[in-house]
């Protein structure tokens, strides 16, 4: 079963997509012939990113810090689920230094020349944005090492006997990594970061205030309320947020006057199948297939991923953090079990054994 474009959190819009490739350089945006900023709905400058204060603060300083010294920012690496910003941040990482921001990714660097190629192309200051930076090869991995700690790149020239190593000086640059799992990323790739943050799903009030934004960028008129239902079914995520309200727009303009309120809202959620808590068609199969096929689990991963007719890494990265976070699925040592909630989501009534240490009193309210 293919992923439903419109809720897969890791499926980037066209929009997104035409904006990487041509990513204009961070300084030329007062340049008349630039790409109209508010054609896009990706934040610009640390200002325009909602949410993740944490981060935001902490990325201020260093970033300020840089500035004032008037030298590279450090390395940052960005973690977490698909769709919540780290690729903005990296954007914003090279508008806020004023530099240029080059934009590859892990898989794209096949051989340690592919690197080479891009490091030697830098210039003082700029950013280097590796996307899906676990999917390295170790053999680039290990190129990157010294050219990040001491911005020296080694070449090997030649082959066999005859082969002769030089060492190249590189100006220094800030790389900045992103991966959908921590987890992957080699400990000595993680320590040659400045800072490691990990982006969290967006609280409610965080997606509503991304909604409006998002709204007021593509000339929609949105209610409060209606902003705050598209938001609460986003699943925490603002690219899945972004394109709900893209959908609920469409609805808004084919049967109405093209304002959205909570009733446009709702009727253009549940015509693309989102229901209360914004699960979809495979959320909803995977609480299903445990609860139904499994008597609650525990079941294996694989055994899971496979009732689902999904890749085991989409379940594990995409679908299953939400469901965890949402207290709806739980990863034990044995497997994935349901929770009550779970069973409840789905109008079933939980069994004896869905209740830990027998005692259903302890999950009552
Ligand atoms: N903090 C945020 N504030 C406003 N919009 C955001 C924020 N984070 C993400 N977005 C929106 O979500 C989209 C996806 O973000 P992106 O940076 O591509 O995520 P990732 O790289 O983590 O998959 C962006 O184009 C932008 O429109
Ligand atoms: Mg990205």
């Amino acid at each position: 079963m293919a992923r439903d474009e419109l809720l897969d959190p890791s499926a980037a819009s066209d929009e997104e997509i035409a904006e990487l490739v041509s990513q204009p350089a961070a300084g030329t945006r007062s340049d008349p012939q630039a790409p109209d900023p508010l054609a896009s709905l990706r934040p610009a400058r640390l200002e325009d990113f909602v949410g993740q204060s944490e981060l935001k603060s902490r990325l201020q300083v260093i970033l300020e810090a840089a500035r004032m010294r008037q030298q590279a920012a450090d390395h940052f690496l960005f973690a977490g689920p698909p769709g919540l910003g780290k690729t903005s941040l990296a954007g914003i990482v090279a508008a806020e230094m004023d530099v240029e921001l080059q934009v590859t990714s892990g898989p794209a660097l096949e051989r340690p020349g592919d690197l080479a190629a891009i490091l030697t192309k830098l210039s003082a200051g700029d950013v280097l944005f590796i996307d899906e930076i676990h999917r390295l090869s170790r053999s680039v991995e290990e190129v990157l090492y010294p050219a990040m700690e001491d911005f020296q790149l080694d070449i090997v020239l030649g082959k066999g006997p005859a082969a002769r190593s030089i060492r190249l000086e590189l100006p220094r640059f800030c790389l900045v990594g992103a991966t959908t799992r921590t987890g992957l990323v080699t400990g000595p790739l993680r320590d040659r970061f400045g800072l490691v943050a990990r982006l969290d799903y967006y609280d409610p009030e965080d997606l509503r205030s991304i909604v409006v934004r998002a709204a007021g960028i593509l000339g929609a008129e949105i209610s409060s309320e209606g902003a705050a239902e598209i938001a609460a079914r986003s699943r925490g995520t603002p690219r899945i947020a972004n394109r709900l309200l893209r959908r609920v727009r469409d609805v808004a303009e084919v049967q109405g006057d093209g304002s959205i309120d909570t009733d446009t809202a709702r009727t253009g959620l549940e015509l693309f199948g989102i229901d209360s808590m914004g699960l979809d068609k495979v959320d909803r199969s995977i609480l299903t297939a445990i609860c139904e096929g499994f008597g609650g689990g525990p079941v294996g991963l694989s055994t899971l991923a496979i009732a689902v007719s999904e890749p085991t890494e989409t379940v594990e990265d995409v679908y299953e953090p939400y469901l965890i976070q949402q207290g709806l699925l739980q990863r034990t040592p044995r497997g994935r079990v349901a929770t009550p909630a779970a069973w409840r989501h789905l109008g079933l009534v939980p069994p004896p054994s869905a209740f830990p240490a027998g005692d259903p009193s302890l999950f009552e309210g």
